[in-house]
């Protein structure tokens, strides 16, 4: 797995910022206020930083930016990286802030000189964020995470209880990223179920369901799926329990379709190696359930995914198909495209009929329509409950992810009847998130808060974003992460 950067928090000790290797790190405010490590420095380079913030360009810079200045006098390092930072930096400037260091760094050795920074936690959170590469399978490669970074700080111990929690949060982000960018040949279902199981070292419960057992359930639809493919169909079930005995846990429910053709209703051949990532909701929930066991979450939470390969064969499930799902409805597939849903439904209802969850929240990377909808930059969210899905988008907001609420309603509904069975899986061109969603609400029982997050634009993307470069993003788990605290650890 990729690990994020080693950053440590160490007392200031300004007599070793000549000698440093690598690149430093100074912070600087709009008003070009030095602290006292950057007074140093300044010192060393006989002027140069003054210099750099007296002139235009430092005039110029947006909170968060870094300007460098190579090879400086005086000093052993490579590289003096300056951050502009405002006086009282937000959430997000500190984040992006340390994003830009990370862009600098590259692979470096580095050492940031925070002095009384505000936010440094989150300086460092956004360092490791975007520090993130996949290069698994790049036979040349350095390790982003092999050379430190350090932190000089006033207070190391206080900055590092900090960030602790933000970096439990990163390497769940990591997961998923790296979950959703690996390969299909090499991230099967059983490969991904392997991965799943071996977070019990963090001291989640991890069970394994396989296809016997997932007929025996009535799991017809998931199976439905799966059956073209020689990769066997799974069902991972993770537990945290970190919260109080008998109080009912949330659902996280994840669509792990670990490579989409369409199936017998095939895919057409451009593009169609981005279905790699079409198990991005399962890699939310699996990068989820990572940070919660990391920080030792006070709350229950169950993660729950759905293992699949949709491919066409001789086994597979033909459009005309109805099957029965577990919940006991048939389902008549008109396109064996649109699978995620067939998989969601039986694990969702199962999630349901086990737990009795406080609400459910599924993933998926479900539809195409999304994108054209709302492009790479939101998610799309459905949702029975008003107030639920407002501490979500609230959560969203403040974790800089970006999620629009949709709607839902009968006329939607409507489109999905079917002429011979309880219903179709498809609901026709128009509003085709909605009709999915609709879907899906139908395996939602009576009164349970209930969360669909379409995240087919957000959870891999062609740009880099604020966070993360080309690929995967990670989107969501620091959502969720948030809100699990709002919602079940507050007070
Ligand atoms: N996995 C796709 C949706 C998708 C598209 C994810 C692009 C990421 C990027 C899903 O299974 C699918 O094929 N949806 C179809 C549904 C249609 C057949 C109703 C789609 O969106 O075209
Ligand atoms: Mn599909
Ligand atoms: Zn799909």
């Amino acid at each position: 797995m990729t690990k994020p950067v080693m950053i440590a928090f160490e007392p200031t000790d300004i007599d070793a910022i000549s000698g440093a290797e690598g690149r430093v790190a100074v912070i600087v405010d709009s008003e070009g206020r030095l602290d006292a490590g950057a007074r140093r420095v300044n010192r060393l380079t006989k002027g140069a930083l003054k210099r750099l913030t007296e002139g235009a360009e430092f005039t110029k810079a947006k909170p968060g930016q870094v300007l460098s200045l190579a090879y400086p006098v005086g000093m052993a390092c490579q590289a003096l990286d300056v951050l502009c930072l405002p006086r009282r930096p937000s959430v997000e400037e500190a984040r992006k802030g340390g994003a830009s260091l990370a862009k600098a760094r590259d692979k470096s050795e580095m050492l940031v000189l925070a002095g009384n920074a505000p936010k440094a936690a989150d300086i460092a959170l956004g360092l490791a964020l975007r520090g993130y590469t996949f290069e698994d399978h790049k036979t040349e490669t350095g390790d982003a995470a092999a050379a430190k970074v350090r932190f000089m700080v006033s207070k190391p111990e206080v900055a590092d209880a900090a960030a602790a929690a933000g970096l439990a949060v990163a390497e769940g982000v990591f997961m998923t990223r790296d979950l959703v960018n690996e390969p299909a040949n090499v991230l099967t279902t059983s490969e991904f179920a392997d991965r799943l199981a071996d977070m019990e070292s963090l001291g989640l419960k991890v069970e394994v369901l396989d296809e016997k057992e997932l007929a025996k359930l009535g799991m017809r639809t998931l199976l439905s799926v799966g059956q073209g493919s020689d990769s066997p169909s799974k069902v991972v079930v993770m537990h945290w329990n970190g919260g109080a005995k008998g109080d009912a846990p949330l659902a996280l429910v994840g669509k792990g379709v670990v490579f989409d053709t369409g199936g017998i209703s095939i895919k057409p051949a451009a593009g169609m190696e981005d279905m790699t990532m079409d198990m991005g909701g399962a890699g939310v929930v699996a990068g989820v359930m990572r940070a919660l066991a990391l920080r030792k979450a006070r709350a229950n939470v169950v993660g729950l995914v759905g293992l699949v390969e949709n491919m066409p064969s001789g086994s597979a499930t033909r459009p005309g198909d109805v099957v029965k799902s577990m919940k006991g409805d048939t389902v008549e597939i008109i396109n064996t495209d649109a699978e995620g849903r067939l998989v969601l439904c039986d694990v969702m209802w199962y999630a349901q009929e086990r737990f009795a969850p406080a609400g459910v929240i599924d993933l998926a990377t479900l539809t195409g329509a999304i994108i054209i909808g709302l492009g790479h930059f939101n998610a799309g969210v459905f949702s029975n409950d008003d107030k639920f899905c407002n501490a979500f988008l609230k959560a969203a907001k403040a974790e800089g992810e970006g999620a629009w609420r949709m709607p839902l309603g009968q006329d939607y509904d409507d489109l999905l009847k079917s002429r011979i069975a309880d219903m179709k899986n498809l609901g026709g061109r128009a509003a085709g998130s909605v009709t999915a969603a609709q879907f899906l609400q139908r395996f939602v029982k009576q009164d349970v808060p209930w969360i669909h997050l379409d995240i087919a634009g957000v959870a891999s993307v062609g740009n880099e974003t604020a966070y993360a470069p080309k690929g995967a993003t990670g989107w969501g788990v620091m959502a969720l992460n948030r809100l699990v605290q709002d919602l079940f650890e507050a007070g």
